[in-house]
């Protein structure tokens, strides 16, 4: 999803800076936030810290109790009260994290199609965003952290020291989807994931609080026709 703001040059010098306490990745779906927010939380002995899958939790949540997707009042009162604990993994199965709802390990069941489906309407509202962003910004502020998601250079932490907004085309991101999803032994249609990511970003680009877009003072990079490895070169260079 190419970006409306205008793109600012993305190798900054940061002559004389301290190293960056906060760190902001935005970007849509499947752009490559985990990968590299994870790779460079570990070369900074940082915090990673995906918000997407509080969003996730709170809609797997919403699905296993039945309730309405439509259902603005019961879904914002489970983000509200519901606990979402993010743990370090405690299994070695690919997993970037334990994802656990009132203490069950949902971590793979967040990945599902109908979770998938839902997420982007269930974090189009607003009390569901104030829930969740609230604890964000706290773990956040403590600092040492690499924080991905739609809103953090925007919304969540604007005092970000550091904020990178990655971008692709939707079909570089339904492709890199696509072979996660084979990766881990699961069945996918490349086009319906295509239309699915395209879905997310409308309505994520589109809904009326914390939208996703660039912060002003993001550095913008279209990773397109760039590998991890040199994502995660281009960022790197820029916490020296
Ligand atoms: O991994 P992927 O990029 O596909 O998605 P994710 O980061 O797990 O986020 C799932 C969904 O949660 C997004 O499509 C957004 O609708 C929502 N989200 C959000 O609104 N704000 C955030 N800070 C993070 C995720």
């Amino acid at each position: 999803m190419k970006t409306k703001s205008k793109p600012k040059p993305d190798s900054k010098p940061r002559k004389n800076m301290p190293k960056p306490n906060i760190i902001a990745i935005d970007g849509p779906a499947a752009s490559g936030k985990s990968t590299l927010g994870r790779r460079l939380a570990d070369s900074l002995g940082y915090l990673f810290f995906d918000t997407g899958v509080m969003y996730r939790a709170v809609t797997w949540g919403a699905l296993q109790r039945g309730l309405d997707i439509d259902d603005e009042k019961a879904i914002t009162t489970l983000a509200e009260t519901a606990r979402i604990d993010v743990n370090p993994p405690s299994k070695d199965d690919g997993r970037l994290c334990d994802i656990l709802l009132d203490g069950v390990d949902i971590t793979w069941e967040t990945r599902r199609p109908d979770v998938e489906a839902n997420v982007s309407p269930v974090s189009a509202y607003r009390g569901v965003r104030q829930a969740l962003a609230s604890q964000q910004r706290r773990i956040g502020l403590r600092g040492r952290v690499v924080m991905a998601g739609r809103d953090i250079g925007t919304v969540v932490l604007p005092e970000a020291d550091l904020k990178i907004y990655l971008d692709a085309s939707a079909e570089e991101r339904a492709r890199r989807r696509y072979k996660e999803i084979l990766q881990r032994g699961g069945e996918a249609e490349f086009e319906e994931i295509l239309a699915g990511v395209r879905n997310r970003d409308e309505i994520d680009s589109t809904r009326s609080i914390s939208p996703l877009c660039a912060a002003e003072d993001a550095v913008i990079i279209d990773s397109d026709n760039m590998n991890a490895d040199e994502v995660f070169a281009k960022v790197e260079a820029l916490c020296r």
